[in-house]
């Protein structure tokens, strides 16, 4: 079992609690070393994620979540750097798959986010929604979503708690332990 500093903590393992559907609810945790850690990590979720996945992302600013999102775009073969959208709230990129990158860091209200067609994005074919900063839309992230929140431990240490509400493929687990052997 890992435990954060932060003491936000999931297991390691299938919550007892987490049926939905046929699938059951995997929590994880996991502590990357460096940024190129973080992105290697989101290479491995994005290789796990259903279509039309939204993906809520939690943490203080410089958490990761950026860097966590590259690996999705590493994953996609997304040919372009993908940067934070801050002045934006939205960007798009396209590679097989099509990614939403949202940050609503800046984000003043729910009218805001409807505007920006936040409906149509989750309903995109082959679309997967990254959102930077999620609590800002709490009330509005689909009832079906994967929880990943990051949190500085220190210099370039960050503990990653991944919840994947049984929506992600089987075996991410697995080989996200094959990769970071050193935090089982
Ligand atoms: N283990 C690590 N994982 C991710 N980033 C790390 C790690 N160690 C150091 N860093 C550094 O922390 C910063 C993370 O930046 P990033 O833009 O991904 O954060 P963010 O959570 O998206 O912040 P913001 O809320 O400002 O958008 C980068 O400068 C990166 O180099
Ligand atoms: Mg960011």
């Amino acid at each position: 079992m890992q435990r954060c500093k932060s003491e936000c903590l999931y297991g390691t393992g299938t919550l007892p609690f987490g049926t939905l559907g046929a699938m059951s609810t995997q929590s994880f945790t996991i502590h990357t070393h460096s940024p190129e850690d973080t992105q290697a990590l989101g290479v491995i979720l994005a290789q796990h994620m259903p279509d039309q996945a939204v993906v809520a992302l939690y943490g203080d600013l410089a958490a990761g979540k950026t860097c966590l999102t590259h690996g999705f775009g590493e994953a996609y073969a997304v040919d372009e750097p993908i940067s934070s959208p801050t002045f934006t709230l939205v960007n798009e990129y396209h590679g097989s798959k099509l990614i939403y990158h949202l940050d609503l860091y800046r984000l003043t209200s729910m009218e805001e986010l409807v505007d920006l067609g936040y409906e149509d994005l989750l309903d995109t074919p082959n679309g997967i929604v990254l959102i930077e900063w999620a609590e800002r839309a709490d009330t509005m992230l689909p009832e079906e979503h994967i929880t990943i929140k990051l949190s500085h431990e220190g210099e370039d240490l960050r503990c990653i708690e991944i919840n994947d509400a049984g929506l992600m493929i089987e075996g991410w687990q697995e080989t996200v332990t094959a990769k970071f052997p050193q935090d089982v």
